[in-house]
C-alpha cells in the first residue's frame, strides 16, 4: 500500500537535472550565518509557493518531552529569530518551563534546509506592539478570541466568540492581549545544509557558546 505514495528513490538521470546552485564551493569561505541565512531565505522567497518564512519550532516540555509544530519567522537579526504566539499555548508553557528552542527551515524548491539552536527569550512589549499593530484587523482580533491549544466544543463556539470580540471593538483600536506575544530564539548553532546527488550533501555548521563570542565554522560529512 504505502509503495504507491512513498515516491521511489531518485535515479541518476533525476540527480543530473539538480540545481547547480547547490554547488558553489564558496559556501565553506562564508563567515557570516545570519548574512547567509537572509540571503538563503531571500531565494527562497523567489522560489517557494508561500510561506518561504514557515519554520518548525521545536520545543521540550517540563518533563523532557519534545514537541514540534510551524510558526512564521517575522523578524532575523544578529540578536536572533523572532516569532509569536500565545504564552498560554502549549509551546508558550513549554518556553517558560525550558527557554530553549530549535528551528527548522525546509525548502523544498531549493532542496535546502537550516537547523538553528539556542535559548528563548521573549521580545520586549513595545516590540510585541509593534508586530501586532501591522496586522490584519481581523487577526488582532483573533488574537483575542483564541485560547490557542485548549479544547474547543465546535466552531460555533469559536464563530460566537469572533461575533463578541469584534462587537467589543466595534469602532476602537484592537490592542494586543497580555497573552499574545514573541520570543527569540538567540542562536549558538546555525547548519546550512544543501542537497547534492547521491545524498553526497553539503552541510556547513556555525558554532559559538553564548552570544557575545564569534563563530567557529566546520564542514561536516553529510
Ligand atoms: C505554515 C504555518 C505557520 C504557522 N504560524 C504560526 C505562528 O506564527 N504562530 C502561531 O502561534 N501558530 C502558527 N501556526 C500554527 C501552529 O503550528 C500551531 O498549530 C499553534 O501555534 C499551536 O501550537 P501549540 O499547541 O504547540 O502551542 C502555523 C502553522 C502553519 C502550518
Amino acid at each position: 500500500m504505502t509503495q504507491s505514495v512513498i515516491p521511489p528513490s531518485p535515479s541518476r538521470a533525476d540527480y543530473a537535472a539538480q540545481l547547480e546552485a547547490n554547488a558553489d564551493e564558496t559556501l565553506f569561505e562564508r563567515d557570516e550565518p545570519i548574512a547567509l541565512f537572509l540571503e538563503w531565505l531571500e531565494s527562497a522567497r523567489a522560489a517557494e509557493p508561500n510561506d518561504p518564512n514557515a519554520m518548525a519550532l521545536a520545543t521540550v516540555d517540563a518533563d523532557g518531552y519534545p514537541d514540534v509544530r510551524m510558526v512564521l519567522l517575522k523578524d532575523v537579526d544578529a540578536r536572533g529569530f523572532t516569532f509569536f504566539s500565545n504564552q498560554e499555548s502549549a509551546k508558550g508553557g513549554q518556553l517558560w518551563a525550558n527557554p530553549s528552542a530549535a528551528l527548522l527551515f525546509h525548502w523544498k524548491s531549493l532542496r535546502r534546509q537550516v537547523r538553528v539552536r539556542g535559548p528563548v527569550e521573549p521580545v520586549s512589549a513595545a516590540e510585541a506592539d509593534a508586530y501586532f499593530a501591522s496586522r490584519a484587523r481581523e487577526s488582532r482580533i483573533g488574537a483575542w478570541v483564541s485560547d490557542q491549544s485548549r479544547p474547543l466544543a465546535d466552531r460555533a463556539t469559536l464563530e460566537a466568540r469572533v461575533a463578541e470580540q469584534t462587537a467589543r471593538f466595534d469602532g476602537q483600536e484592537v490592542p494586543r492581549p497580555d497573552r499574545w506575544t514573541g520570543w527569540r530564539v538567540k542562536p549558538v548553532q546555525i547548519e546550512f545544509w544543501r542537497d547534492r546527488p547521491f545524498r553526497l550533501h553539503d552541510r556547513l555548521r556555525f558554532d559559538r557558546t553564548t552570544q557575545d563570542q564569534s563563530w567557529s565554522r566546520s564542514r561536516l560529512w553529510p
